[in-house]
């Protein structure tokens, strides 16, 4: 059943087979060598240059699944590089990357940007074939912008995640038939399975500081995972024009990268019955009329599910009319061992989006802060001694391939956004906060 939505028992949301590692038909070798050469092109802003010297490749050559899937990953990688690098981002993709690329994502049935599925699941590689791949110790990336081991590794928790969370998916279906037939001993251990597995996760996430380094992180990395909505602040204030020659080519809008993009970590709450609101929403209580909006705000973790691949979208609407545990614990609230082990699972699922939310102050928040106060000292420098001011500049010259984006110091706080678009600490402490909300009551 799991893999008619292409997924596996094994790993989940990650393609069993590792991702292809290169295109091997000759005719794409134009592609898989600038997307190799991706760190000197950006260093040396040639990117663009090169970008619009490749032919416009066809996609008819591209046969299987997984040729399909690395087509998307070198073309998310080189739009991206396309926009962000150089000193100010392109409003417009030319036609060598944007007809493939169109194409691409129509055939996957996931949206032309790079997306989680393009940076994460499909981008890694067992060291050695055949171990595990669900500890970080067994796997590297296929591609990064960088280079850097920070950018690598920032993927690879992810790809981490995804495989030693994958396990659940199994369990949890196991546990929604035991509900059926109403195998409380089953749905119990199934449980207790699932809330030891999602500490595991939040252990895998505090790894993230071993390798991923907050500065490089912010001001190298980040910057390039930017999408093109709400990105005017960054030089995007209509989007970006995917070239196809026909002439009529309307600006297109689409959110950056985000884990939110995770279809695991969405499949959880669906199993745990834990809903998201659009961000602002309280919880309606009792009698109370759901809270007037005048402008309606958008629920960002249901449209994240449209840049999920489209198998993987369908399988959470499956799974969201399947889901029973929430409403069979509710029944059987007198069972402890069930209510025990249901809250656990809510409990560790906060858990996970506790210290996911001090990565985000430390990644996002705080290299922010820091960007801001040395921007302000600069110009007060800049005030007080002129000579001082060169100085400012010459720093910003030292720093010359990084792309200005979403490094780009934000005026004032509230302009500080998710690369998906979010409002950051407001949007995930909301989705913390509801996670606990289906607790049955001990925690
Ligand atoms: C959402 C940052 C790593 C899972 C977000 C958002 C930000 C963010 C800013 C808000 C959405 C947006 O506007 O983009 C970070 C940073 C990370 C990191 C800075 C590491 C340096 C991870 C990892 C996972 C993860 C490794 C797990 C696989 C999620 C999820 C959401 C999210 C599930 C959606 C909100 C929720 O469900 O609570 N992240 N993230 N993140 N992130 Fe991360
Ligand atoms: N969504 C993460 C960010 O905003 C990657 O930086």
């Amino acid at each position: 059943k799991l893999e008619e939505y292409s997924i596996s028992p094994k790993t989940g949301f990650l393609p069993e087979l590792p991702p292809l590692a290169a295109l091997e038909n000759p005719y794409y070798a134009p592609w898989e060598a600038t997307v190799s050469n991706l760190q000197p092109l950006l260093l040396s802003r040639k990117i663009r240059l090169v970008v619009e010297g490749l032919p416009v490749l066809s996609t008819d050559q591209l046969e299987t699944e997984a040729e399909w899937r690395r087509a998307y990953l070198i073309l998310s990688f080189l739009s991206h590089s396309y926009i962000w690098g150089d000193d100010t981002a392109s409003e417009v993709l030319p036609t060598p990357i944007s007809i493939p690329y169109l194409a691409v994502s129509k055939k996957l049935d996931v949206p032309p940007v790079a997306t989680y599925a393009a940076l994460c699941l499909w981008n890694y590689r067992p060291i050695f074939p055949g171990d595990s791949i669900d500890c970080l110790d067994n796997i590297a990336t296929l591609n990064t912008f960088t280079g850097a081991l920070d950018e690598s590794w920032f993927y690879l928790v992810s790809v981490a995640i995804e495989a030693r969370g994958a396990t659940i998916l199994p369990v949890m279906l196991d546990a929604i038939h035991g509900a059926r037939e109403n195998n409380l001993d089953l749905v119990v251990s199934c449980l207790q399975f699932f809330a030891e597995r999602l500490g595991e996760l939040t252990h895998l996430l505090g790894r993230m500081y071993e390798n991923c380094d907050p500065h490089i992180f912010y001001s190298r990395i980040r910057p390039y995972l930017a999408g093109s909505k709400n990105m005017a602040e960054a030089g995007l204030p209509h989007g970006v024009k995917y070239r196809d020659g026909s002439g009529n080519e309307p600006f297109r809008q689409y959110s950056g990268g985000s884990n939110a993009q995770s279809s695991l970590i969405q499949a959880f709450d669906i199993l745990l019955g834990v809903e998201h609101r659009p961000t602002g929403d309280k919880k309606p209580s009792g009698q109370e009329t759901a809270p007037h909006h005048g402008v309606k705000t958008h629920n960002f973790i249901l449209e994240m599910r449209d840049y999920m691949p489209g198998p993987h979208r369908r399988f959470l609407e499956h799974l969201e009319r399947v889901s029973n545990m929430q409403s069979y614990v509710k029944e059987h609230s007198s069972y402890g061992a069930l209510t025990v082990a249901y809250d656990a699972c809510l409990h560790m699922l906060r858990g996970f989006r506790d210290k996911h939310i001090q990565i985000v102050s430390r990644y996002i928040v705080l290299p922010a802060k820091e960007q801001r106060g040395a921007a302000t000292e600069r110009t007060t420098t800049a005030r007080l001694k002129p000579s001082m001011a060169s100085v400012g500049i010459n720093l910003n010259l030292g720093y010359r391939a990084q792309p200005k984006g979403l490094a780009r110091t934000p005026n004032d706080r509230s302009d500080l956004k998710g690369t998906g678009g979010t409002a950051l600490i407001p949007f995930l402490k909301q989705a913390r906060d509801e996670t606990g909300e289906p607790s049955i009551g001990i925690w």
